[in-house]
């Protein structure tokens, strides 16, 4: 939510930061601006809505406009709409300031600062901080001090870069909540929310922790506690490429990472096989402690906790113990009843979902051993988790999840399998035979279930004006459901919601009228006949049905208007081989739609707010 990049070097500061941007624009698109040192001052540009509105404003400033210190925002509002003047760097008397977080005390701090004659012309939290850094700079006129002396006053989450006026050519930067990395390039440095915004330039980045001040200038980055006593740091190299992070021959960079899956479940899977059975491989966590966990908890929001759904459903089939699956923004407010023997399991692309690192800190605070299931390496909750297994997907920029979510449930499967073999519920002979399959069948099952994409956008011409649809299914279909809804709805904008299908006599039933979609997921064997009961009953009702079933399943062609099949595949594999179709039938009706499939209204990528 919002990102954040600074720039100090030898390079036009300004087109360094509209890349640095663009590449977070995923992160937040109602505004975007910079802040530069130029002609002895700070010269500010911002723009509403998209990044382009911000390029063309710098474009008119002509070739002149040479900076090479600055930091610029792209923005997801929270306090205020988007506007000009609620839109950052938020500049006082003496600084410009950026900020990714929400204030929660905003409004006391406000009432402090007006009482001492300070006014304020934005609606956001984040004009607070800027003005409550000022008034502490005009007292000390030291910039670290200004900041130090600030931070222990704002309840919230943050992460700023500032620079001060009386100070060409520094950045300072810091954090609580929401990430920042500082990143070392030979002809300059930069801050940034995440890496994708610098890889362009340099894989080489600091993780900023909580509670340190980076001051940033072309020729170094330095690192103090609040008590300005220097920090040590090492270097870290993202193992991220370039490429992972920009669109290639893809029109977006959804279907490009749709189209990654079948590579990825290889890439997540190999590694994690040794003699022919599943070696997780994470650190700290022995066999014997796996394997004393009496419960598993799943942890996440969105797409995550339908992959953590996912794995609930064949971890208690095949395990044969109690797994929950809980929405973090939940989870953390229920006082939630945990035991010693309890494995807490955070699953997060961005390893920086608020409601999800809250979960984490209250497992942990709790006693509770904690296991993350991160794509992002670096991130908060792959830091502060006990035990990582990392999901390898590569940046996901997209804001509808897709890739992060097949890793997800691979990580879930990994981990079954292994819970199977150390709980005995699975013999020797039965494991190894899954895992060949996952490694040698599954990637390209997958392959063949994206192959399907020019099929599956001649079927979604014909839903593409469709106001409401329904997704059904049961047993590991019902989570399928879920997140195909999910996806539709988030990128096309269609009214959309999924149904366990045995519950849809139970009121929704009274919604399905002649032409009503339907989403009949029935990749399972156990409810197959009874899927095709339910999918007759809305078909009496005149409902339009798609159906997604395994290969030869009986009747599908009589019932459904449409019918995908899926390759071949053990059942546990199914959710990998099904969920692509799903994606790119809710990636065929948003590029039909128009709607701008990257980023949809609204949303932002990486949820840092609660
Ligand atoms: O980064 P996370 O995996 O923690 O994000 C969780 C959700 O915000 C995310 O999965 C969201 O639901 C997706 N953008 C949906 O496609």
């Amino acid at each position: 939510m919002c990102g954040i990049i600074g720039y100090c070097g030898k390079e036009n500061a300004a087109d360094l930061l509209l890349e640095g941007l663009q590449a977070l624009e995923y992160r937040g698109y109602d505004s975007a601006g910079i802040a530069v040192f130029r002609e002895g001052g700070i010269q500010t540009l911002k723009a509403v809505g998209k990044l382009n509105n911000l390029k063309e404003k710098v474009a008119a400033q002509g070739p002149a406009f040479i900076s090479h210190c600055g930091i610029g925002h792209t923005r997801w509002a929270t306090h205020g709409k988007p506007s000009d003047i609620n839109s950052h760097p938020h500049v006082t008397e003496h600084l410009a300031l950026v900020h990714n977080g929400i204030i929660e005390n905003y409004q006391e701090i406000k009432e402090e600062l007006t009482k001492s004659g300070v006014s304020f012309t934005s609606e956001t939290d984040t004009e607070i901080a800027a003005r409550l850094i000022d008034s502490f700079y005009q007292k000390s006129h030291d910039p670290f001090q200004a900041i130090s002396a600030s931070l222990p006053l704002l309840r919230g989450s943050y992460a700023f870069g500032v620079i001060f006026r009386d100070l060409p050519g520094t950045i300072f930067a810091t954090r609580k909540g929401s990430p920042l990395i500082c990143a070392q390039d030979d002809d300059g440095n930069f801050i940034a929310s995440d890496i994708p915004a610098v890889l362009r330039r340099t894989r080489r980045y600091y993780m900023l922790e909580e509670g340190e001040i980076a001051v940033v200038t072309d020729h170094s980055i330095s690192f103090f506690d609040l008590e300005h006593h220097p920090i040590d740091k090492k270097v870290q190299e993202a193992d991220w490429d370039v490429e992972a992070a920009d669109k290639g021959k893809y029109p977006h960079f959804m279907l490009k990472e749709i189209m990654e899956q079948p590579a990825l479940v290889r890439r997540m899977t190999l590694p994690r096989v040794k003699d022919g059975l599943v070696d997780l491989a994470i650190e700290n966590l022995t066999d014997q402690k796996l394997a004393s966990f009496r419960r598993l908890i799943i942890v996440a929001c969105g797409t995550a906790m339908h992959a953590g759904m996912v794995g609930k459903t064949f971890i208690e089939r095949l395990v044969r113990i109690p797994v929950q699956v809980e929405i973090a923004s939940e989870f953390r407010y229920a006082d939630p009843i945990l035991y010693p023997d309890d494995l807490v399991v955070l699953i997060s692309q961005s390893g920086e979902t608020a409601d999800t690192l809250a979960a984490l800190r209250l497992a942990k605070e709790k006693g509770t051993k904690t296991l993350a299931v991160v794509n992002v390496v670096g991130s908060s909750i792959a830091r502060e988790a006990d035990y990582i297994l990392p999901t390898c997907a590569g940046p996901e920029i997209a804001v509808a999840s897709t890739k992060a979510y097949s890793v997800q449930v691979c990580a879930m499967i990994l981990v079954c399998l292994k819970l199977a073999e150390l709980h005995q519920t699975l013999t020797t002979h039965q494991i190894r035979a899954l895992v060949h399959e996952m490694v040698n069948r599954v990637p390209d099952a997958v392959q063949e279930s994206v192959a399907k994409s020019d099929a599956i956008r001649d079927v979604a011409v014909h839903y593409q004006t469709v106001e409401d649809l329904f997704f059904i299914g049961r047993g590991l279909d019902y989570p399928l459901s879920m997140e195909g809804s999910l996806k539709l709805k988030e990128i096309s904008y269609i009214h959309s919601e999924a149904y366990a299908a045995g519950e849809l006599k139970h009121g929704t039933i009274s919604l399905i009228t002649e032409g009503v979609p339907v989403i009949a997921v029935a990749t399972g064997d156990a409810c197959y006949e009874k899927m095709i009961s339910n999918v007759k009953e809305v078909r009496a009702r005149g409902a339009r049905v798609i159906l997604l079933c395994k290969k030869g399943a009986v009747g599908a062609c009589d019932v459904a208007d449409d019918v995908f099949f899926l390759p071949d595949a053990s059942e546990i594999f199914t959710p990998l081989l099904a969920m692509p179709i799903l994606q790119l039938f809710a990636y065929h009706i948003s590029v039909l739609r128009g709607c701008d499939v990257d980023k949809p209204r609204n949303l932002a990528k990486s949820v840092t707010v609660e």
